[in-house]
């Protein structure tokens, strides 16, 4: 059975496609799945809570403040056991409350807690889809890697036709099928990184010249944030720690910002030893000024500055690498890539590095695309043109086929 042993998290938000909820919560069940059912107030003016209840044989919680149902069932612990979260009617207004982090009722703090993949089954009169205001709220939805089930067009409840429909119960079970088909082992939980930890850096650092000017380099984060969500939706407990960028703090990814190389060292080495990979694809600046003027320096016709090497972090963390810990260096070499990253992998003791040349346009920094040769002992695999997104998760289908991996997995 597809959705064998996964737990989905049924949130139901109020609209007259609530009628079709129960089906869903039956389609999960018969391909094995489990559903825990949260429902809005609005939800039970439509369908009894009873009614999920039957179907999923597991209490439905309905209020925050019911001390029955809090005891029973938590919504910190309900968000806890998910392996996915479905919200299916989703409503214009729950999807406003997920989009800007508002959580008053049991389904919108379910959501906030909730740290597993999330599908949104969208279903409102079509004047509603099309106002800006949801499409907005959808792209932010999206730009944080949730799942968004699109409707369908038809005849809608209210009588007009259009965009609005929520997505049929079996196409909408279907999705989740075919994600855990794809990210999962089929015996257990769908996440192979369950309960591992994985420690990632991103972005760039940031060097202080003087107040209000600081050295730094063309790194946009994206590649170390497409990192960090590939692992979330692995299934892993993942920490990003992240340069200065620009980008979107990911959903649900626990996210330390830091500035330069020694913060980063810092943040990097206070969670090294509880974790099993560590993929450092941040590009950290080689050297800082040593000391830098807290006040803004006057202008004059030259400046120099007095650089000092920074520690190298990922050396550090190859000499004190444990026996159960996967280490990975990404290389930015501009010549003789494979020569300069091979040096890098056996001088910092990694598992493996990605190398990418970064004189080519369309990879390495600041790019939405990689180009990248995966080098290790056993010899070097080259991937073609690739979105970042998709170098991300050839890594980790390369990581997690490595025997060392998979035992540390196994414990
Ligand atoms: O952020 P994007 O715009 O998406 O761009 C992605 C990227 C080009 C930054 C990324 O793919 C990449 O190549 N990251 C590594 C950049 C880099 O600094 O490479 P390096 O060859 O100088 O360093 C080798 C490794 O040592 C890297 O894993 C780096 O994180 C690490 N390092 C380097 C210096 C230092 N002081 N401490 C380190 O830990």
């Amino acid at each position: 059975m597809k959705l064998d042993n996964q737990n989905i998290l049924l949130g139901v938000s109020g609209g007259i496609a609530c009628y079709k909820s129960p089906e869903i919560v039956r389609g999960i069940r018969e391909s094995g799945g489990q559903v825990s059912v949260v429902m809005t107030r609005s939800a039970t003016e439509f369908v009894k809570p009873l009614v999920f209840q039957a179907l999923s044989e597991r209490p439905v919680a309905t209020s925050l403040f019911s001390l029955e149902e809090e005891n029973q069932i938590g919504h910190i612990k309900i968000a806890e056991r998910a392996d996915a979260m479905l919200v299916a009617p989703a409503t214009a207004n729950i999807i406003a409350k997920m989009a800007h982090g508002i959580a008053d009722d049991y389904l919108s703090t379910s959501f906030l807690a909730c740290t597993a993949p999330v599908f949104v089954a969208p279903a409102m009169n079509h004047h509603m889809w099309d106002n800006p205001a949801v499409q907005h709220n959808l792209d932010i939805l999206k730009s944080r890697n949730l799942n968004i089930i699109q409707p369908g067009s038809g005849y809608l409840a209210c009588g007009s036709y259009g965009t609005g429909r929520m997505a049929e119960p079996a196409d909408i079970v279907s999705v989740l099928e075919d994600f855990f088909s794809k990210t999962g082992d089929q015996t257990g939980s769908g996440s192979p990184l369950k309960n591992i930890g994985v420690l990632i850096t991103g972005g760039p650092t940031g060097e202080r010249i003087f107040a209000v000017r600081f050295l730094s380099n063309d790194s946009s984060g994206k590649m170390g944030y497409a990192l960090a969500e590939c692992c979330q939706q692995l299934g892993a407990d993942v920490t990003l720690i992240s340069g200065p960028t620009s980008l979107p703090e990911p959903a649900h990814i626990e996210t330390v910002h830091v500035m330069s190389a020694r913060q980063m060292m810092e943040a990097v080495m206070e969670r090294s030893e509880q974790t099993q990979i560590i993929i450092k694809a941040a590009a950290v600046s080689d050297f800082r000024i040593e000391a830098p003027n807290p006040q803004k320096t006057k202008k004059s016709d030259t400046l120099v500055l007095d650089l000092v090497k920074n520690p190298d972090i990922l050396k550090e963390l190859g000499k004190k690498k444990g026996k159960d810990q996967f280490l990975v260096g990404f290389a930015a070499e501009s010549q003789d890539v494979k020569h300069y990253a091979s040096q890098k992998l056996k001088d910092k003791n990694l598992d493996l590095i990605v190398a990418n040349n970064i004189l080519q346009k369309d990879a390495g920094f600041d790019v939405d695309t990689n180009r990248v040769l995966l080098i290790d002992s056993k010899g070097s695999t080259e991937l073609p043109l690739l979105s970042k997104e998709d170098v991300a998760q050839k890594i980790m289908d390369y990581i997690l086929a490595q025997d060392k991996c998979q035992s540390i997995i196994k414990g």
